[in-house]
């Protein structure tokens, strides 16, 4: 069985499509699932915006085969973590949790790079590209902290 982790942020357009792009560009596809979605429903279908794709591939790092999804109550049996960008996510998930199992399985990502102090990804969304790179940055090094401890 491979170990699936989910990350989650408002609109699946701009911060967790970098966050699946960086993570799964580290692990084995043989051993590892990462994907994404948005707590809300406002871009189910589309690509990441243009600017998160700009900044993927300057890393190295193609995003455009995904589509946003709505984060679901099922994505807690599917998922082992679940990893929002923000306090405003990672509230909206949790008041979907059935039971401390779930709940359990929701971290806020920086807090895997700054441990207990409930740092927010910024959404870039309504900024320039300089914010995209800072969230790639933020997103790489919390990512390198999440495979050490897998
Ligand atoms: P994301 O950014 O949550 O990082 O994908 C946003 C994208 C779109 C909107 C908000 C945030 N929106 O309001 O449409």
């Amino acid at each position: 069985m491979k170990i699936k982790i989910l990350m989650v942020c408002l609109g699946n357009i701009c911060r967790s499509p970098l966050a699946e792009g960086i993570l799964a560009s580290k692990l084995d596809s043989e051993k590892f699932q990462v994907d994404s979605c948005g707590t809300s429903n406002y871009h189910i279908g589309e690509k990441p915006d243009r600017r998160s794709i700009e900044t993927a591939r300057k890393h190295g790092i193609d995003i455009t085969n995904q589509r946003a999804a709505q984060f679901k109550v099922s994505d807690f049996d599917t998922y082992d973590f679940i990893y929002p960008m923000d306090q405003s996510n990672y509230n909206d998930i949790i008041k979907l949790a059935r039971n401390n199992n779930d709940k359990e399985k929701v971290k806020l990502i920086l807090n895997e790079l700054t441990p207990n102090e409930n740092l927010d990804v910024p959404d870039p969304y309504y900024g320039g590209e300089q914010g995209f790179e800072d969230v790639y940055n933020m997103l790489n090094n919390a990512c390198d902290n999440i495979i050490k401890k897998l």
